[in-house]
């Protein structure tokens, strides 16, 4: 039997009832927001994502599926959505003279080779965003009460946001600065990893997996230390709007992401009792110019939909996702069949959920396939009455029948359910 890839899994049953749920409740989310969709390929060039996540991360370094194509090109399954939203927001030159925000929204699958465990795959579903051409607070602050406003409408009632500042360019020059003076005489105690971290990037020890619990990372200075008055600032006002807009957040200096995209304001999602992300994002004001780009600054964040499916299903309410449809329409004999086929697609088209027998079931399963399906109505067709063209529509629940004309059929179930 051939199986599925390590790391990967078939999405069905309660978690793709779950995935459609979060989607739909996305869609409807970012629309209120004002965010348009955009989809970008599954695979880039490696030099993007290289450039965009950073050399030293482990992302980059560890979790990429590279690969070549056939035209010899040097190829990356997409890790996350950021990258290639802004390859193709300046491709596409959606900067154009906008003065306004661009704000976008993805949902798509992300590829990257980590160890499988409890919330953790190599293939994986994000929804994030993207807001171009904004360095308002104000975006900052709705950039980060979306993820939070989604969770909730999920149906988590305990998120709260771990937040920091990374600062600007020379916030971080001065902290990049100390943090060196820090580690050189601990360097010998590091992982190796972190001794290759200290002269490519040497923020990145402090979200090292290896080295997290020793002294000397939890010693480290700490950037708020480092910030300047201008970032201080930005980290104060989105704080007074966040409080303004009643998220729950709380000021963590461990977040610092894993990603070397982002400057100023970082973010993290979590649930009270669960220690995994269930997202995070932040502001990259200078991403888009390094990517070649116009000078344009920029915010977004990703939630991880495994990781919310799975937390959703421990909690679930089984009615909520339970399939319902409006109408079964019964039928035995080949004429009941033709007229319950064009029925149904009248039904369908005006908006109506039905089903009809296929597969020649008895009356007996039909009656049990409706049950199964939480059918508000059934439809009864039988020849006898068809004949004078007349059907019969019973109540699933009250068992009430009534009989109706069979072009009226329509204008009934649409005001009655
Ligand atoms: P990230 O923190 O790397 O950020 O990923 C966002 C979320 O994706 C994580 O919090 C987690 O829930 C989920 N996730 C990450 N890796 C896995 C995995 N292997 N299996 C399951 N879920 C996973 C980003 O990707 C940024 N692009 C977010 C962003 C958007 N920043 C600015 N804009």
């Amino acid at each position: 039997m051939i199986t599925k890839p390590k790391g990967t899994y078939d999405l069905n049953g309660v978690d793709a009832k779950l995935y459609d749920y979060i989607s739909k409740c996305s869609s409807e989310c970012f629309a209120c927001y004002n965010y348009d969709f955009i989809r970008t390929p599954l695979f880039e060039s490696s030099e993007l994502f290289h450039r965009s996540v950073g050399e030293a991360t482990d992302i980059v370094t560890k979790e990429t599926y590279d690969f070549k194509d056939r035209g010899n090109r040097d190829l990356t399954l997409r890790p996350e959505g950021t990258a290639g939203v802004v390859r193709s927001f300046i491709e596409n030159k959606m900067f154009g003279n906008r003065v306004d925000a661009i704000k976008l929204y993805y949902n798509g699958t992300m590829y990257r080779y980590e160890r499988p465990q409890a919330g953790r795959f190599r293939e994986f579903c994000q929804i994030g965003a993207e807001v171009f051409n904004s360095n308002d607070e104000m975006i900052d602050a709705e950039v980060i009460s979306i993820g939070y406003n989604l969770l909730k409408f999920y149906g988590f009632d305990n998120i709260v946001v771990k937040l920091n500042s990374l600062g600007d360019a020379e916030s971080r020059r001065n902290y990049t600065e100390a943090l060196k003076k820090y580690f050189e005489p601990h360097i010998d105690n590091l992982c190796e990893d972190c001794k290759n971290r200290f002269n490519k990037n040497v923020l990145r020890i402090l979200d090292c997996k290896v080295d997290n619990d020793s002294n000397i990372l939890k010693n480290a200075p700490k950037i708020s230390e480092y910030l300047t008055i201008d970032s201080k600032k930005r980290f104060n006002k989105v704080k007074e709007l966040l409080t303004l807009l009643d998220i729950d957040f709380e000021v963590d200096e461990s977040i610092v992401r894993g990603l070397d995209y982002y400057d100023e304001i970082v973010f993290e999602y979590f649930t009270l009792d669960n220690n995994l992300a269930l997202g995070g994002g932040g502001r990259y004001n200078t991403l888009v110019k390094n990517l070649g780009g116009p000078d344009v600054p920029a915010v977004g964040f990703a939630l991880g939909v495994e990781r919310i499916i799975e937390l959703l299903k421990q909690d679930i309410d089984e009615n909520k996702y339970a399939k319902k449809i409006d109408a079964f329409i019964m039928s035995i004999s080949e004429e009941e069949k033709l007229h319950a086929i064009r029925l149904a697609q009248d039904l369908r088209l005006n908006g109506i959920m039905c089903e009809v027998n296929t597969n020649n079931l008895s009356m007996k399963s039909q009656f049990k396939i409706a049950d199964n399906l939480h059918a508000n109505f059934l439809v009864i067709l039988n020849n006898e009455k068809l004949s004078k063209g007349i059907v019969t529509i019973k109540d699933n629940v009250t068992k009430e029948e009534i009989e109706l004309d069979e072009s009226e059929v329509l204008d009934w179930l649409l005001g009655n359910i």
